[in-house]
């Protein structure tokens, strides 16, 4: 079985082909982020287009380099949560296409892709495991028994980490996206010249909140002097208080729900230092902390044709006819391939 899987739930258009026999045989992303540089952040009107424009020369692409003869068996696209108008592009393209192959389409769940996007690695893990995931959208901490099998253990009660980067990196005059930039420019500073809470860390608990840390450093920017080694020691301070924050909380989490296994997946998983104090905590407690190569924690096709074609495979005959986005749609939701379509 083969299915082309479609990503364009918020500024990247990510288009995959995962084959049963050859595993992913062609991957191909275009990023939309020097279309919203000027902005600051993601225009949704100005994504949507972009997607409507990019998906099909992708697509058209992607199968020619996949090769092999006739059409793809199934067609898997994001059908949420993300911005309505990006979505649509995506399932509107993914529907037709499917209608006109005469082949199932389904409407994958985007933080379910980046969770199964590990699964792409060499000796991916065995169910169950932890999971934390890390996006501009979400931070949930999350107990996986199986495909569809999620038990919600923590999340975040006001911005996403991803979203603090973000919002970070534009207090401090850096470049959108935020993530990199701030990861970029604390290369160079200090961590410890400005020292920042590690919110809600002291008190129990397994959620999280990032809104507090993004005032923390407005507030120690207005008596600092602004100056290059500033905003690289805030950068790295930031860095550090973000990464810490979400190890303690996985160490936590770790101890909660007794698995000897963590997963970390979306965007800011791709983080260097966030990969590294992840690794110690592992080496310290024992448990195997496995992450998918930073282009695949960040949005990407091969995620949702992997996601696709796990859950078409195990059950799920995706949906017959019409289609439905999700804008917002809990991971908390979902239900194991075969027990109901998204
Ligand atoms: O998973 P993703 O590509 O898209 C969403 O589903 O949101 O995550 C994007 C988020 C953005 O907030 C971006 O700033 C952050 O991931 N990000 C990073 C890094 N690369 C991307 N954050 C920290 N360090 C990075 N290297
Ligand atoms: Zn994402």
């Amino acid at each position: 079985m083969r299915v082309l899987g479609i990503e364009t739930s918020c500024d990247d258009t990510g288009v995959a082909v995962f084959d049963t026999e050859r595993g992913l045989v062609a991957h191909r992303l275009g990023s939309q982020s020097r279309l919203h540089q000027p902005y600051g952040g993601v225009v949704p009107e100005l994504a949507a287009r972009d997607h409507i424009r990019a998906t099909l020369p992708l697509v058209d692409q992607v199968l020619r380099e996949a090769g092999g003869d006739g059409h793809p068996d199934g067609v898997a696209y994001t059908a949420g949560p993300g911005l309505p108008g990006a979505l649509l592009a995506g399932a509107s393209l993914g529907r037709s296409l499917a209608f006109g192959w005469r082949v199932p389409a389904i409407g994958v769940h985007h933080m379910e892709a980046h969770l199964l996007a590990v699964m792409l690695e060499e000796s991916p893990p065995a169910f169950p495991f932890l999971a934390l995931l890390v996006s501009g959208g979400h931070t949930l901490l999350v107990d996986v028994e199986g495909l569809g099998r999620y038990q919600i253990l923590g999340e975040s009660l006001d911005d996403a980490v991803g979203e603090a980067f973000d919002k970070t990196a534009k207090v401090l005059g850096l470049n959108y996206p935020g993530g990199p930039a701030i990861e970029h420019a604390a290369q160079t500073g200090n961590a410890t010249r400005f020292p920042l809470p590690r919110p809600m860390t002291d008190r129990p608990g397994l959620d999280f909140s990032f809104s507090g840390l993004k005032t923390a450093v407005i507030v120690r920017l207005a008596s600092a002097p602004s100056d290059a080694a500033t905003v690289a020691d805030m950068a790295a301070a930031f860095q550090d208080a973000a990464v810490d924050t979400l190890a303690i909380k996985c160490g936590r989490a770790l101890e909660v729900c007794g698995r000897d296994t963590l997963v970390v997946a979306g965007g800011v998983g791709s983080n260097a230092l966030l990969r590294r104090r992840l690794r110690e905590l592992g080496d310290e407690r024992g448990a195997r902390v496995v992450y998918p190569r930073p282009a695949f924690c960040t949005d990407n096709g091969a995620m949702v044709a992997y996601t696709g074609w796990r859950r078409l495979r195990e059950g799920d005959t995706g949906e017959p006819a019409g289609f439905n986005i999700r804008p917002r749609w809990s991971l908390g939701d979902l239900k194991p391939a075969g027990a109901s379509g998204p």
